[in-house]
């Protein structure tokens, strides 16, 4: 048997421990070869692989990044280099003639895009969800997610005491394009004051409202953790790029500036902000993320064995189960009006910068 492995769209911590548990597990069990397509989309649009050996996926557990290389700005649906065709007829061409019994790839809501499309085509393909935005349909859990919140929170941490010597007020802008999962986490973990998310439009007045009355009485000083998505309601999102045929064309960052700005005008003291940036994406996974990627890429190897194809290996109810890529192409989870951890920002007395209480968490049993 002749297993491909990708890592599709941006790199993210845990990717290399998802590689290792998908290539040992099928070179254990089944005796696969194992074939790594290099930078991602870009390496099957241009006929790129390598063999990878038992040794090429040792030790890695704990590397940063993915050892098949990135890249995020190819589209199969939409090649820039052909003019904006679609190849993905070419592409499961390719893998068939390379004698590719399964393609796993690794990947988010673009690469799982792909991944259905080239499944329509008749290649045998398994998915297995990551990404720091924690926003693929049919999971609750991505592979990347745990350690970009932990290193936001300790970004927190850090801004927390600058910030309260200084009485200023600080804006900490999170990634996880138009879902606020990693601020609405992150923001929680480190105890910020206001947290701002794309799925709820903020009001300028409120987040200067609460940092006034912060600066007023006793802590003189606000965290506002606010995602790259997010957006006022008298404005518009802020777009760092624009790429021209890449799955996900626009590349978000610097509402967290804009903000600022606006924020001095209504605010007495110091406003300042920071971009954490792709710090969040960086170094070596958390002991949770190298746990969830060993699962998910051992389970992934179980559906490749079992010729389960179609589907993205996930986590529902902190369970390990699959979806058909059917249900997942297309789509994005985002953090919904009864989220408990919403309920949870309103009830410690923290903002998200919309006047009243507009959490609707009837209890708290709903998903973290
Ligand atoms: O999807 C992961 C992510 O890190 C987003 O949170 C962010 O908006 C985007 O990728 C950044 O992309 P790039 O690395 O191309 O700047």
């Amino acid at each position: 048997m002749r297993v491909g492995v990708l890592t599709g769209g941006g790199d993210c911590p845990g990717l290399n421990a998802a590689l290792r548990a998908v290539a040992k597990s099928l070179m254990i069990g089944p005796r696969a070869q194992i074939l790594g397509i290099e930078d991602g989309w870009l390496g099957l649009a241009e006929r790129r692989a390598r063999p990878l050996s038992f040794r090429d996926v040792s030790g890695i557990i704990q590397l940063g990044g993915t050892i098949l290389g990135a890249d995020n700005r190819t589209n199969l649906l939409r090649l820039a280099s052909r003019g904006g065709v679609d190849v993905t007829e070419e592409a499961a061409q390719w893998c068939r003639e390379i004698g590719l019994d399964a393609l796993v790839v690794l990947g988010g809501n673009g690469t799982m895009c792909v991944a259905r499309r080239l499944q329509e085509r008749g290649l045998p393909i398994v998915g297995i969800p990551k990404t720091i935005d924690n926003d693929v349909v049919g999971t609750e859990r991505t592979i990347g997610f745990d350690t970009a919140v932990t290193i936001a929170a300790e970004a927190v941490d850090r801004i927390h005491t600058t910030s309260q010597s200084h009485h200023r007020v600080f804006l900490i802008e999170t990634m996880g394009r138009e879902t606020g999962w990693l601020a609405l986490h992150a923001s929680l973990a480190g105890g910020a004051d206001v947290v701002l998310l794309p799925e709820f439009e903020f009001q300028i007045d409120e987040v200067a409202r609460v940092c006034e009355q912060r600066r007023n009485s006793g802590p003189r000083f606000t965290i506002v953790v606010v995602a790259e998505g997010a957006k006022p309601t008298d404005g518009s999102i802020v777009i760092r790029e624009r790429i021209e045929h890449s799955g996900e064309q626009v590349r978000l960052g610097g509402v967290s500036m804009v903000l600022a700005e606006r924020l001095k005008a209504a605010v007495d003291g110091e406003v300042r902000a920071i971009v954490l940036g792709h710090v969040q994406r960086g170094g070596p996974p958390t002991a949770h993320d190298r746990v969830l990627a060993t699962a998910l890429g051992s389970a992934a190897a179980d559906l490749v064995s079992a010729r389960r194809f179609g589907h993205m290996v996930a986590v529902q109810g902190n369970r390990l189960t699959s979806v058909p890529l059917a249900e997942v192409a297309d789509r994005t989870r985002f953090v919904p009006v009864d989220s408990p951890l919403l309920a949870a920002v309103t009830a410690v007395g923290a903002s998200l910068g919309i006047p009243g209480d507009p959490t609707r968490a009837r209890d708290r049993t709903g998903t973290l």
